[in-house]
């Protein structure tokens, strides 16, 4: 039951801001109110980790948006789990769309960096998603169980991970997928986890939404029972954030 798992909602604040909009958004999210029963995490540019994990409230996560799949070395601009750890902060988004499609990242990339950041002790959201062609041609349900096929092997605590499904034709377009359709593909997430990890991971494995997530239509979302929070883009460096973490009541 979506009881058993608490509500997550995450802000993703990409390749945005500086240091005094990240005041902005600690002074609303400090005055919230923030719903208790919300996990909250945000995820900030990596050179603003530790001004981030200083000015929030400790219950507030903080997430780097990439880092890399070892612990150090000769690999320029790139970061290690450890130094998002030393910066005080706990989580990491990996394998967001713009990574897979910008930057290029493959699946196999991606699960070794969540390997990485899961023996290094952080908790991971990796994230997952059909392209608008792969859904009109209805193969959102194998590209997904593809994506998290590769991550599956190197996944040694699920306790530690959060998945988002965040179709790329819903980031930044406006287009939110409907609550039917986000918890069609959540429902078949979990099912696919029940036959291929367990029915405990199945169970206990929180699967959130990313794409367009707003304050007009987060409510109908959150209600949806496989549908276990969100992953906020544009509106987390707004105060609609605090409405869409407060969605579940
Ligand atoms: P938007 O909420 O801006 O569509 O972005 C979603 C996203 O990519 C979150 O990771």
């Amino acid at each position: 039951m979506s009881g058993s798992r608490k509500f997550f909602v995450g802000g993703n604040w990409k390749m945005n801001g500086d240091k005094a909009a990240i005041d902005g958004i600690v002074d609303f999210m400090k005055k919230g109110p923030l719903n208790p029963n919300t996990e909250v995490v945000v995820g900030c540019p990596q050179c603003y980790l530790s001004y981030t994990r200083e000015k929030l409230p400790a219950e507030i996560g903080v997430a780097a948006q990439n880092c890399y799949k070892v612990a150090k070395g000769a690999f320029t601009g790139e970061i290690s789990p450890a130094m998002v750890k030393d910066c005080g902060c706990e989580w990491v988004i990996l394998g967001h769309s713009e990574r897979r499609n910008v930057f290029n990242e493959p699946d196999q990339l991606i699960s070794e960096k969540v390997g990485h950041a899961l023996e290094a002790g952080l908790k991971v959201i990796p994230c997952i998603g059909e392209k608008l062609d792969e859904r009109e041609s209805n193969r959102t349900e194998e590209v997904v169980f593809a994506q998290m096929k590769a991550l599956v092997p190197n996944i040694s605590d699920w306790s530690r991970v959060v998945i988002a499904y965040e179709p790329v034709w819903a980031i930044g377009t406006g287009k939110t997928a409907s609550p039917e359709q986000a918890q069609d593909v959540h429902a078949k997430l979990r099912q696919w986890l029940t036959e291929n990890v367990s029915a405990e991971v199945a169970e206990s494995c929180r699967i959130i939404y990313g794409g367009s997530v707003s304050p007009s239509n987060c409510a109908e979302l959150a209600k949806m029972g496989d549908i276990d929070g969100f992953l906020v883009g544009g509106a987390s460096l707004k105060p609609d954030f605090v409405t869409i973490i407060n969605a579940r009541g």
